[in-house]
């Protein structure tokens, strides 16, 4: 079973991810800064969870950016949240419990002959048939403050696909076909190629299993995916942790579902290569592509146009 629908592939010799049995996912460290970044990230979430677990006191600490090993979960800070003259601010993992909530369970870094592998939770395990799409956030992948070339590649890639026109880009998908018994993925190429116009389309597509499930069914209601990207976006409302470059949320239903209910719809966060402390900022890039995103599956999900479109 193929869980990976987009991202570093078994391709051109390059090692990708893989699943076991046990629920778990491995993700390769991808080399330099990037892997650095994204294991710094897991390492600091996760210190916070030991931390809470460990005392009910609330004591606090801050992502911090530069240093090769993960920061200690001890550092406070100010915060805007003032109680009877004293700084207050709630402990990181009452802060973040949304953040907490979406994004895998980290369990470490393995070594795989010489190769080490982010281990994860498996976020698509629940699934006996796995629909996924991948989806990027915000108008733009790159930061200030990376290097010159890297900066040109990202502002040419978001603008030859929908990332700087729409605020987020369709990095890959696979929608299970009941009527088929097998899966519609879509290449790198053709999500590279989609334009514009044609993503609610896709987004259409996405959610049609040709087992009646419709865009409504995955998109809209208390638990849809719609209402599962508010909550996030209320989360990043608030936050002025982190910024979140070239992240992605993926979405996730019962690909055999014949009723929204069956569909049982996840949405999750994923790929922390491009994180980095926001120095007391809101995530402006995210909240404005977030939003884009979630208007669009509104749009899709109400939509006549694209009903028993496959
Ligand atoms: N924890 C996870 N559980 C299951 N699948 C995952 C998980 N993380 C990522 N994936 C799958 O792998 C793909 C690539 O993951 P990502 O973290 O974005 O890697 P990359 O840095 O190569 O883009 C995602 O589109 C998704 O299909
Ligand atoms: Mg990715």
């Amino acid at each position: 079973m193929c869980l990976q629908v987009a991202g570093h592939l078994f391709e051109d010799g390059k090692a990708g991810s893989l699943v076991d049995d046990s629920g778990h996912f491995y993700k390769p460290l991808q080399a330099g800064a990037r892997g650095q970044r994204e294991w710094k990230f897991y390492e600091t979430v996760q210190l916070e969870k030991q931390a809470a677990v460990a005392s009910s006191s609330t004591v606090d600490s801050s992502y911090e950016n530069g240093n090769s090993s993960p920061p200690a979960a001890t550092q406070s800070r100010q915060d805007s949240s003032t109680r009877q003259g004293a700084s207050f601010q709630e402990p990181f993992c009452v802060r973040n419990a949304t953040l907490l909530s979406i994004i895998p369970t980290y369990y470490g870094v393995i070594d795989l002959r010489g190769r080490p592998l982010l281990e994860l939770e498996d976020v698509a395990q629940q699934y006996h048939r796995p629909s996924i799409i991948d989806i990027k956030v915000g108008y733009q992948t790159w930061y200030q403050g990376a290097e010159e070339g890297y900066i040109q590649r990202c502002q040419a890639k978001d603008a030859a696909t929908t990332q700087a026109a729409l605020g987020f880009k369709v990095c890959g998908m696979q929608v299970y076909r009941a009527s088929q018994m097998g899966y519609w993925r879509a290449s790198k190429r053709w999500c590279k190629q989609l334009p514009a116009e044609a993503v609610g389309k896709a987004l259409a597509i996405f959610a049609n299993n040709e087992a009646g499930l419709q865009p409504g069914d995955v998109y809209s209601g208390p638990s849809g995916a719609i209402a599962q990207l508010q909550q996030l976006a209320a989360w990043f409302q608030v936050q002025q942790e982190f910024c979140f470059y070239s992240s992605s949320v993926l979405i996730m239903y019962e690909g055999d579902a014949e009723t929204a209910e069956e569909a049982n719809v996840s949405v999750r966060f994923v790929d922390f290569a491009h994180t980095f402390p926001s120095g007391g900022q809101r995530d402006g890039n995210f909240i404005q592509g977030l939003s884009a995103l979630t208007s669009m599956l509104s749009a899709v999900a109400c939509s006549g146009q694209y009903r028993g479109l496959v």
